[in-house]
C-alpha cells in the first residue's frame, strides 16, 4: 500500500491500481461511459478527468488509467476537473444527442440538455464491447477497425468477425446504450445480424446458450459436451 492525496484527504491505495476505483471507494461521484472494473482502461469518453500533480504543476488526466503511486496527489473537485468532465459530456451530447446513456450523464454534469426524453441508441465507440469480447470472453469477434483520427461516427466502425463469434452475447450486455441488439426466437439468437442455434437444457428443456457457444467452452476447458447439456437452473 502507498499513501497519496485525494481532494486533500490523506489515503491508502494499492500501487498500479487504477485511480478512478479509488476514487470511487471513497464515494466520490464520478458517472463514466467506457470504464469497466474487469477490463484494461481505454480512456475514451474522458468523463473521469481529474487534475492531479506531476512534477510540481498541476494537469488534467483521465482517472482511469492512472495507476495509483506513493505521493500522487489528486483533486476532483478543482473547477478545471469539474468544467473538463463537464466538456466531455457537453462533446458526446452534441454527437449522440438523442443517447439516453449520454443524456443522463450530461445532465448530472450539469450540461444544457434539451427537455424530454431520447430514445436513441448510437454506438458512442466507448469500446466496452470490443474489450469484453478479447479481455473477459477471449473470442476477438469485434474489434474497431479505425482507431485513428477521421472516425465515422455516423457509421460505427467496429468490424465484426462473425466466424469468431460464438454468440454468447457478452457484447449486448455490456454495452451502454442498447447499440448491441440481441434477439431471441424459439431456438435462435441473433445477434450482429448472425443467427446462432440454441441449445435445449436436457432436463427443463428450456433454450439456454448457443450451441456455440457450448462448443467453445468444451474446446477451451476440456470439459465434454455431455456435462454442459444442463441449464444453470437445473444443474
Ligand atoms: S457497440 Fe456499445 S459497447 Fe460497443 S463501442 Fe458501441 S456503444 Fe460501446
Ligand atoms: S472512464 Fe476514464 S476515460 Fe472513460
Amino acid at each position: 500500500m502507498v499513501n497519496m492525496m485525494i481532494d486533500g484527504k490523506s489515503v491508502q491505495a494499492k500501487e498500479g491500481s487504477n485511480c478512478l476505483q479509488k476514487i470511487r471507494d471513497l464515494r466520490i461521484d464520478m458517472p463514466t461511459l467506457c470504464y469497466h472494473e474487469e477490463l484494461i482502461p481505454f480512456g475514451a469518453c474522458r468523463l473521469c478527468t481529474v487534475e492531479v500533480k506531476a512534477n510540481g504543476k498541476w494537469k488534467l488526466t483521465t482517472a482511469c488509467d492512472l495507476p495509483v503511486k506513493q505521493g500522487l496527489e489528486i483533486k476532483t473537485a478543482s473547477e478545471k476537473a469539474v468544467e473538463a468532465r463537464k466538456l466531455a459530456a457537453e462533446l458526446l451530447y452534441y454527437q449522440y444527442p438523442t443517447t439516453p446513456a449520454v443524456l443522463d450523464i450530461a445532465r448530472k454534469l450539469g450540461v444544457d440538455v434539451a427537455p424530454g426524453a431520447g430514445d436513441g441508441h448510437d454506438c458512442i465507440l466507448c469500446g466496452l464491447c470490443t474489450r469484453t469480447c478479447k479481455e473477459i470472453v477471449g473470442v476477438c469477434a469485434l474489434t474497431f477497425q479505425d482507431r485513428g483520427l477521421g472516425r465515422d461516427v455516423e457509421n460505427p466502425q467496429i468490424a465484426f468477425i462473425a466466424d469468431n463469434c460464438i454468440g454468447c452475447g457478452s457484447c449486448a450486455y455490456v454495452c451502454p446504450t442498447g447499440y448491441v441488439k440481441m434477439e431471441s426466437l424459439d431456438d435462435k439468437r441473433l445477434i450482429w445480424n448472425k443467427v446462432f442455434k440454441m441449445a435445449a437444457c436436457d432436463v427443463c428443456g428450456r433454450y439456454f446458450a448457443p450451441v456455440e457457444q457450448l462448443a467453445y467452452i468444451s474446446r477451451t476447458t476440456g470439459v465434454p459436451m455431455a456435462r454442459l447439456s444442463t441449464c444453470v437452473s437445473c444443474r
